[in-house]
């Protein structure tokens, strides 16, 4: 990063809690790794790709515009027993997927739902920008969920947006206001362009609010909870959400050094981190919780 602009890792480390970050090879694409995530998933939980009847993908970066990147997927991994569709909410994508996909079981319509949050935003970094480039990173996680018979799962789940705030954080050409082939005399901006220090006040207003609301609606409270798995978009960002909830830090699982802000893929890549690394016990209470452009936030309690 030094190398390619105005900074230093001291800079970096202290600001953000950042120090490595993973970068897809030019011919690896969103759909390689939403794959890669998804068979994981789906071993995990015993199932074939037959078996899945809904793919929801949280994404900003889909390997095309029109179709969806759930149905790139959906062909790679030949799942035609599937519907499938992309939610777009930036970081807070994963956990939208998840309200989405708890909502679809318990009304019974889907039973088993494969759950992708991925992102190749190297794709979408302007590696110019200084107040952006450091931060993003590449990377997918994903979840299976099916109902339960006993009372472990999702216990609540809370989703908000505000689209007030648009130029927060965003890119601006290339949609049909400014399509590309229509702007004259000026490059186009195609790459993430962010308010970071405005970004950073609403995400620590907004996630705290999201993890007590969903905490609230599940009868429970920050000392419940036995991890925190929050967003991984900046270090200081998830200690002011930890102390506003209650949590100490020991309580919150922590990647964002080894990855960055992988956005959508943030929260299940830590998810799954954590219950590989064996650090998820039967019945312990997870709190997710993420923030991102839109703006949009949300959580979700789990009893594991
Ligand atoms: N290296 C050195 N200096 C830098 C760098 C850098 N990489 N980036 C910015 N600076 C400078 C700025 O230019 C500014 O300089 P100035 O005062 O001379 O203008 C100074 O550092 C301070 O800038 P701030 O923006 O006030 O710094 P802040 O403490 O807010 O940290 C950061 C910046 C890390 C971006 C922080 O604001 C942040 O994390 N924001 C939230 C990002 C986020 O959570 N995004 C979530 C959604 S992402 C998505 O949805 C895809």
């Amino acid at each position: 990063m030094e190398k390619i602009v105005d900074t230093s890792d001291e800079w970096i480390l202290s600001r953000t809690g950042i120090s490595e970050r993973r970068i897809c090879a030019d011919n690896e694409f969103s759909s390689d790794m939403a794959v890669n995530a998804a068979q994981k998933a789906i071993a995990m939980a015993g199932l074939t790709p037959a078996d899945i009847d809904l793919i929801l993908i949280g994404t900003v970066t889909p390997d095309y515009r029109v179709p969806s990147l759930a149905c790139i997927v959906q062909k790679k991994m030949e799942m035609y027993n599937s519907a499938a569709m992309d939610i777009v909410a930036a970081c807070a994508g994963f956990l939208n997927g998840l309200a989405v996909g708890n909502a679809f079981i318990k009304s019974g319509q889907f039973r088993k739902i494969l759950i992708i949050g991925v992102e190749k935003l190297s794709s979408i970094t302007d590696y110019k920008d200084r107040n952006t480039c450091v931060l993003f990173g590449d990377g997918a996680g994903a979840v299976v969920l099916e109902e339960t018979a006993d009372d472990r799962g999702i216990l609540s789940t809370y989703l908000k947006s505000d689209g007030r705030f648009t130029e927060l954080l965003w890119i601006p050409d290339g949609g049909t206001i400014n399509p590309c082939q229509k702007i004259k005399g000026r490059d186009a901006e195609v790459y993430l362009k962010m308010n970071g220090s405005e970004v950073f006040k609403h995400a620590v207003r907004m996630m705290g609010e999201a993890s007590l609301k969903a905490l609230h609606s599940a009868g429970l409270t920050g000392k419940d909870v036995t991890w925190l798995i929050p967003h991984q978009a900046n270090i200081r960002i998830i200690e002011s959400t930890a102390k506003r909830v209650g949590i100490s830090m020991d309580r919150v699982y922590l990647n964002i050094a080894m990855y960055g802000n992988t956005s959508s893929a943030s929260v299940p890549m830590a998810l799954d981190e954590a219950n590989r690394a064996g650090r998820l016990k039967k019945n312990d209470i997870i709190l997710m919780t993420a923030f991102g452009g839109g703006l949009t936030w949300a959580s979700a309690v789990v009893r594991w």
